[in-house]
């Protein structure tokens, strides 16, 4: 159980690299990080425009002194001070990730980047030799795979609780951009621009959270091949707004991801169903609490978060007992608590004895979106993985 006692002997001094006002995803960064006190935050280059950056970062009670105009600043300076910062958090548009996340890691800093982690393979396979090479803890902010719900489903298989694995039918399928908010929304803008999102839309948006859940739940399954079909919608997107992919697995299990951002009239849409040889579970992003396991031939159960029942893997992470429901912040708050403590043991020289989504997760989900891409674009072949 997690109660907010300390985990580190002082909390990490960290800084955000994007994130700022106005943004999408930076506060659920802050709050996850801040939440147990093991981060202090202590320095940012919060905005693509530096003024409204620092101005940010003041009303963050960030010393003004220490709100950089961009990264390249913010990591060299820091590097002068003998209380500069230990890690970054990158939560910039894609098309960013890749430059900044090399030049943190070059500088000894640990670092949890936004997904998806940069555009080609070739540069995820450079990431993952210098984050060997650098030995620095590099975290794949999947936010979805700290749920206590995915580590009692993952708990479920290893144990065979499933049987065997046939199928992983998945889909993050939502309604959003059913029409062209791109015109009015610069965070859509830039996703549709293949310049600043890479080579997909929605496969590497929505689709690579569920590529990593898979790979959360079932780590010793790979993808032998894939086939996609995709397709643009929307008048004047260059990039996919909907895909649909299968993959065959090495064990001989077939998956599906459907991968949308015109499922119109769906909230969000995001679920899975994994189908054993003797049982199912079922999960959905949006009543993450409850984990369906149906047994065949025996009356279908619902598990609640927080129950004595789970496995004592999931329960190590629960908050606040059953019953009160958590949600995606306790998620994200779980994995920057497992950032912490894997910081704390690479800087000890201790060994890492836990999972999180690392560099290895930031390589998959790049490699999966450019495989669909080419798969898509040869008219749904079957691509090697
Ligand atoms: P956004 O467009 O809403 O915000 C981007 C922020 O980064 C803004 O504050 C902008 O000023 C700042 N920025 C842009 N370029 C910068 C630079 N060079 N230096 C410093 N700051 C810069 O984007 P959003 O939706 O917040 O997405 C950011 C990243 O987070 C993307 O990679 C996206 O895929 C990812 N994301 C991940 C989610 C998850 O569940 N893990 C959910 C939503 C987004």
């Amino acid at each position: 159980m997690i109660n907010g006692e300390k985990i580190v002997d002082q909390p990490i001094r960290w800084a955000m690299i994007g994130g700022g006002r106005g943004s999408q995803i930076g506060y659920i960064h802050r709050s996850a990080a801040l939440r147990d006190a093991n981060f202090e935050l202590v320095a940012g280059a919060f905005d693509v425009d530096p003024e409204r950056g620092k101005d940010f970062g003041i009303n963050c009670h960030v010393d003004p002194d220490r709100c950089y105009p961009d990264y390249k600043t913010l990591i060299e300076e820091e590097a002068k001070r003998p209380d500069g910062v230990q890690a970054v958090s990158i939560a910039t548009p894609n098309f960013t990730h890749f430059e900044i996340a090399k030049a943190a890691l070059e500088a000894g800093l640990h670092v949890y980047c936004e997904k998806p982690l940069c555009f080609t393979t070739e540069e995820a396979e450079e990431l993952e030799a210098l984050v060997k090479k650098t030995g620095k803890v590099m975290f794949i902010s999947y936010g979805y795979c700290g749920h206590q719900m995915i580590e009692q489903a993952r708990q479920m298989i290893a144990r065979g609780d499933l049987g065997k694995i046939r199928i992983v039918n998945m889909q993050f399928a939502h309604g959003a951009h059913n029409v062209a908010v791109e015109k009015k929304s610069g965070s859509t803008a830039w996703r549709v621009d293949p310049k600043k999102a890479g080579p997909a839309y929605v496969l590497g948006d929505v689709g690579t959270h569920m590529v990593y859940l898979s790979e959360a739940m079932m780590p010793d399954m790979n993808i032998k091949r894939l086939m996609c079909s995709k397709q643009s919608f929307v008048e004047g997107r260059q990039l996919e707004d909907n895909a649909m992919t299968i993959m065959e697995y090495d064990n001989g299990a077939v998956g599906y991801i459907w991968s949308s951002c015109v499922n119109a009239g769906s909230e969000f849409g995001a679920r899975f169903r994994i189908v054993g040889e003797k049982a199912s579970i079922a999960w959905d992003v949006e009543h993450p609490n409850q984990l369906a396991y149906e047994v065949q031939g025996k009356p279908q159960s619902v598990m609640q978060r927080g129950a004595g029942y789970l496995y004592p893997e999931a329960v190590a992470d629960d908050r606040i007992g059953g019953g009160h429901p958590e949600g995606l912040f306790e998620s994200w708050s779980n994995l920057y608590t497992r950032f912490a403590k894997a910081i704390d043991k690479n800087e000890k020289g201790e060994e890492i004895d836990f999972w999180y989504p690392d560099i290895h997760a930031g390589v998959l989900g790049v490699k999966w979106v450019e495989k669909c891409a080419q798969s898509g674009d040869q008219g749904g072949a079957w691509i090697d993985f």
